[in-house]
C-alpha cells in the first residue's frame, strides 16, 4: 500500500475517534515522547481473497501491540526491558501466509469453545451435539475452523484508558456443530498502565457452550532467546484439574500441595517439569473461583531482562501450557520455535465443562451476556 493511502486511513481513523492527527500518526494523549494511538495497515489476503488488516496500538510508555483481523490475533507485543530496550515478548510470524499455514494458535482468539471437549460430544437440554474431533479423539479450540481461523471485523473504539480496538464476529447457528447464532466482541485496549486488556462479550439466540480466550505464547526474554524453563512463575491457584492421557479432565479437582503442579510460591517453570508427563498442559483452578472484575491469577518474571508479566482475570481457570508440542518445524519472528520456547496462560472455563456438572457452567443462554476480562500487565524489576 502506498504511504499516502496508509496515512489517509490513519487520519480517517483518528477523525472517526475525534483524536488529533499528527504527521499521519494518530496521537491520543501527549503524556510521553513516543507517538501514541492506533495505526492501520494491510497484513495480507486470505486464500479466499479477504483483506486482513493489522492494527498497531502504541501507548506513551513504549509498549506496542500489533493485532490483526485474522483470528483477532496478537502478532507482536513489544515491551521495554529493565534498560528501556523494547523487544517482542510473544511468538509470532512476520507475514500472513505463515499464520494461514498449520500452526498452533499463535496469539489468536480461540472459540467458540477453547480447550477440549471429550470425543467432541456434549448434551444440552436433552439434545446430543457432535463436533469435529480435531485433536486425537477430542474436539479442540472450536474445531476445524475455529475463531482463530476467521476474519473478524475491526474498528477503533473510544476508551479513556488508551488505544482500543473492537473485533467482532458472528458465529452462525450450526457453525462447527455448535447451537445458536453467537455474536462475539473482543476489545483489546493498550492502557497507559502498561496493560494489554482483553474484554470479551457475547450473546446468543440458543443456549450454547462458550469459552473464549487468547492463545498467545509468551517468552519474556524474546521469541529468539531459547526455552522458557528459566522463567519464574507464581499462580494464584491451590488446585488443578488432573487429566487423562488425551488431556481430558478426569473430573477430580485436586490440590497442588506437595506436587510438581504447585506454583503457589514462585518457582522456575523448568524446576520440576520433567516430573510432569509431557510437560505442563493443565487447567489450574483459580482461588478466586471467578470474579466480576479481574483479579490476579499469575505472575511471571524473567531475570535477564527484568520483565515481569502479571495476569489478572475474571475467569475461574487458566490453562498453563509450556509449548510442549512445538517441535522445531516452524520458524517465526526470532527463529525456529522449538519445544518449550513459549508458554501460554489461557484464562478460561475448565476444559470439557459441558461434560462435568461439578465444573462451573460454561453455558450461555439467550438474554444473558457472556463476559470475560483478562489483563496482561507488564513492568520490570
Ligand atoms: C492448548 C492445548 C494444548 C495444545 C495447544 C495447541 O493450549 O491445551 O494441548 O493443543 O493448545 O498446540
Amino acid at each position: 500500500m502506498k504511504l499516502s493511502t496508509f496515512s489517509a486511513i490513519v487520519i480517517a481513523l483518528c477523525l472517526a475517534q475525534g483524536i488529533p492527527v499528527k504527521g499521519g500518526q494518530m496521537t491520543q494523549k501527549k503524556s510521553g515522547s513516543a507517538p501514541t494511538g492506533i495505526a492501520k495497515s494491510v497484513f495480507g489476503k486470505t486464500k479466499e481473497g479477504i483483506t486482513v488488516e493489522l492494527y498497531t496500538l502504541t501507548n506513551s510508555k513504549g509498549i506496542t501491540a500489533k493485532i490483526m483481523t485474522y483470528g483477532a490475533t496478537v502478532t507482536e507485543l513489544i515491551v521495554p526491558d529493565r534498560n528501556g530496550k523494547a523487544g517482542d515478548v510473544i511468538l509470532g510470524f512476520a507475514n500472513l501466509d505463515q499464520y494461514l499455514a498449520a500452526q498452533p494458535y499463535f496469539g489468536a482468539i480461540v472459540g467458540r469453545v477453547g480447550n477440549r471437549i471429550a470425543k467432541g460430544r456434549f448434551q444440552l437440554n436433552g439434545v446430543e451435539y457432535k463436533l469435529a474431533t480435531n485433536n486425537g479423539p477430542n474436539h479442540l479450540h472450536g474445531g476445524l475452523k475455529g475463531f482463530d481461523k476467521v476474519v473478524w471485523e475491526a474498528k477503533p473504539v473510544a476508551s479513556s484508558e488508551g488505544p482500543s480496538i473492537e473485533f467482532s464476529y458472528l458465529s452462525a447457528d450450526g457453525e462447527e456443530g455448535y447451537p445458536g447464532n453467537l455474536s462475539c466482541k473482543v476489545v483489546y485496549t493498550l492502557t497507559e498502565a502498561n496493560e494489554l486488556k482483553i474484554d470479551y462479550t457475547a450473546t446468543t439466540d440458543k443456549p450454547t457452550p462458550i469459552n473464549l480466550t487468547n492463545h498467545a505464547y509468551f517468552n519474556l526474554a524474546g521469541p529468539g532467546s531459547g526455552d522458557i524453563l528459566g522463567h519464574e512463575m507464581m499462580l494464584v491457584a491451590g488446585r488443578y484439574t488432573p487429566v487423562d492421557d488425551t488431556l481430558i479432565p478426569t473430573g477430580e479437582i485436586a490440590s497442588v500441595v506437595g506436587t510438581p503442579m504447585d506454583f503457589t510460591k514462585p518457582a522456575k517453570i523448568g524446576a520440576r517439569i520433567d516430573k510432569v508427563k509431557g510437560g505442563y498442559d493443565h487447567n489450574y483452578v483459580l482461588d478466586s473461583g471467578g470474579s466480576q472484575t479481574p483479579v490476579p491469577a499469575a505472575r511471571v518474571r524473567e531475570a535477564k531482562t527484568g520483565r515481569v508479566m502479571e495476569v489478572l482475570t475474571t475467569q475461574p481457570g487458566v490453562q498453563f501450557y509450556t509449548g510442549n508440542f512445538l517441535d522445531g518445524t516452524i520458524t517465526g519472528i526470532g527463529g525456529v520455535y522449538k519445544k518449550q520456547y513459549g508458554f501460554c496462560l489461557e484464562t478460561q472455563h475448565f476444559p470439557d465443562s459441558a461434560n462435568h456438572p461439578n465444573f462451573p457452567s460454561a453455558i450461555l443462554k439467550p438474554g444473558q451476556t457472556y463476559r470475560q476480562t483478562t489483563i496482561y500487565k507488564f513492568f520490570t524489576e
